[in-house]
């Protein structure tokens, strides 16, 4: 039978929005998707999935309140997923009031229109493990006491308790997806998964001399954003609304990712120096393909992030296809076969 649900993708043009339009039209919704107006086409990645044409677009910022109202009237949505947000760390420590605005007000905007012009449609928050900060407790899980480190992570606290209180409140079914850093060809360049194969890749092509990285050290719990979407939509196809952490379970340094993408790509390695000092050398060219550069050091760290998503794998059977090694497998192939996409 067909699906005649509607459902509203606020940052569709974004990784995780792409995937989330794909996966809803494969079910048959009606997908409406919000855009910026800006002075570039953002389009590639709906474009790459072979989507632009099947997603009805509307202009749409999350700064405006009369704007928002005037979007979820038109559409009435039986869903509304707001992936929109200034989603970079290191931006929000340069730019933190509107990464607030954004992030923070943003979602009370929209939740406050969902309570006024519509109370059954079901609302789906981005949370973030950024939120766990400096992390309390290892693994972190849905009762883990947070500890935001950035002013992104602070922006998506507040819209994570406000999406917790409109539901607790006006009895809206309101969820949170509590995702650790989830990636895919479809990343932002700016991003660090991105930015190793990338440059790894174009540096194996000679197309590139260097990649400069800031603290490599740093670990995180890295999932493939397909299986991710999937889990965004378990919740608001739930019987409750409830909030959950998605997670892979398993945690990785930025240095062992980058040893993981040179294996892939076949490069004879060897890391000199210590710190700020280290280096890695390309040992077949005798070159000095990674360096550290302090300025991409960010003010405050997360060292550690490892999630237990026992929840919505018991409760909702999610259950992810992708691994560390097939995601970056994935993201390699991308890099060498498709340069002609850039996001
Ligand atoms: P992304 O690629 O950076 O996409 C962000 C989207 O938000 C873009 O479509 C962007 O539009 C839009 N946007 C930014 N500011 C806006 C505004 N003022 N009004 C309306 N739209 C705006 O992010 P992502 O990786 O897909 O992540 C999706 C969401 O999940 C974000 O909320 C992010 O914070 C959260 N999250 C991501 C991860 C992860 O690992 N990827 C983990 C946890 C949570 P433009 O194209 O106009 O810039
Ligand atoms: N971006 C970037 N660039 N990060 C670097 C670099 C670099 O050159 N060198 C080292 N890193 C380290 C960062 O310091 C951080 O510890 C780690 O790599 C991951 O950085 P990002 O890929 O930028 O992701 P993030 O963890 O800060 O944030 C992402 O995941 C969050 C979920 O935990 C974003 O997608 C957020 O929107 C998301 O909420």
């Amino acid at each position: 039978m067909k699906n005649t649900k509607t459902a509203l993708i606020t940052g569709i043009t974004g990784q995780d929005g792409s995937y989330l339009a794909k996966f809803l039209l494969d079910k048959n919704y009606t997908v409406y998707g919000t855009v910026r107006r800006g002075a570039s086409e953002k389009f590639s990645r709906l474009e790459f999935l072979g989507i632009k044409d099947k997603v009805k677009f509307v202009d749409f910022d999350l700064l405006e309140l009369s704007n928002i109202q005037q979007v979820v009237k038109d559409i009435n949505p039986n869903e509304i997923y707001n992936l929109a947000a200034q989603s970079f760390v290191p931006t929000s420590f340069s730019l933190p009031i509107l990464t607030s605005d954004i992030n923070a007000l943003g979602v009370v905007r929209l939740l406050d229109t969902i309570l006024n012009v519509n109370k059954d449609i079901r609302f789906y928050q981005a949370s973030t493990s950024e939120m766990f900060g400096k992390v309390q407790e290892v693994p972190q899980n849905e009762l883990t006491r947070f500890y935001p480190r950035s002013p992104y992570g602070v922006s998506k606290l507040f819209s994570h308790y406000m999406t917790i209180n409109y539901r607790e409140s006006y009895d809206l079914f309101a969820c949170s997806g509590i995702l650790f850093n989830h990636e895919s060809p479809l990343r932002g360049y700016e991003f660090v998964t991105k930015k190793i194969v990338s440059s790894l890749a174009k540096i194996k092509q000679g197309k590139e001399e260097c990649l400069y990285l800031g603290n490599i050290e740093a670990q995180r719990d890295w999932g493939h954003a397909k299986d991710y979407v999937e889990a965004m939509w378990l919740m608001l196809n739930a019987d409750t609304p409830e909030d959950y952490v998605v997670s892979s379970g398993k945690t990785t340094s930025v240095r062992e990712f980058i040893e993981k993408t040179l294996d892939c790509l076949d490069f004879e390695y060897e890391w000199t120096g210590e710190g700020i000092n280290n280096t890695l050398i390309d040992k077949r060219e005798n070159k000095v393909i990674i360096k550290i550069d302090k300025k991409l050091y960010r003010p405050a760290e997360v060292d550690l992030l490892i999630g237990d998503s026992s929840k919505i794998i018991d409760r909702l059977k999610w259950s992810p296809n992708y691994n560390l090694n097939t995601l970056i497998e994935d993201m390699v192939d991308f890099e060498i076969n498709n340069s002609k996409f850039n996001f």
